[in-house]
């Protein structure tokens, strides 16, 4: 991990800017290379990676490691996140001021990473990243899979399913695999 990554994991660990400190397990700061060329980021940590402190690594974990897989990506090689960095409990939505609270550590990865590309997973991933870029935010069913270029900041963003939504409704499946397969073919070009 690269020093400035280090620094934000630190603060993470201690950080009590909102209430989802007191019933955490572990924050998840985040997982993957400091070099990837491109950024996943999810909405808050569920069960399973409030017990582990890692991302994505329950059910909608294995929904987004076969998309990857799909298209010969290594977990390694991407850097997985999100927009909240504790678990909200019973995995109720994150409320507007935890949002507020927690994306400056967000910013800072996006600094530290400089990605080509962000891939958002999920609503709440989606309309935070795209607003912050300037773009204005529609529902995810009409904008998943869109390519929103930011040329300033050199910059692609794609909004994604949430992998876990593709759980609650299996006909997202193929739309969420055929979304990665985009992203994955920017990454090739
Ligand atoms: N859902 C998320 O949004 N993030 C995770 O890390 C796990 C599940
Ligand atoms: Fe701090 Fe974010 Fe955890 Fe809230 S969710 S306590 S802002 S790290």
């Amino acid at each position: 991990m690269n020093g400035d990554m280090e620094q934000l994991a630190i603060e993470i660990r201690n950080c009590r800017k909102c209430e989802l400190w007191k019933v955490r397990n572990n924050p998840v700061v985040g997982e993957g290379s400091i070099d990837a060329r491109i950024m996943f980021i999810g909405e808050a940590p569920g069960r399973k990676e409030d017990e582990q402190g890692k991302p994505f690594v329950g059910a909608a974990g294995k929904i987004l490691d076969g998309a990857l897989h799909a298209n010969s990506i290594e977990r390694k090689e991407v850097y997985i996140t999100n927009v909240v960095k504790c678990r909200p409990p019973g995995n109720r939505d994150p409320s507007m001021e935890e949002i507020k609270a927690c994306v400056p550590y967000l910013e800072r990865q996006i600094e530290i990473i400089k990605p080509e590309v962000i891939a958002t997973l999920g609503r709440f991933s989606s309309r935070y990243i795209l607003s912050r870029y300037g773009f204005s935010y529609l529902p995810i069913s009409s904008i998943h899979g869109r390519v929103f270029e930011d040329r300033l900041n050199d910059v692609k963003i794609v909004p994604l399913y949430h992998p876990a939504a593709c759980i609650y409704n299996p006909a997202l499946k193929s739309i969420f695999m055929a979304d990665m397969r985009k992203v994955a073919m920017l990454l090739r070009q």
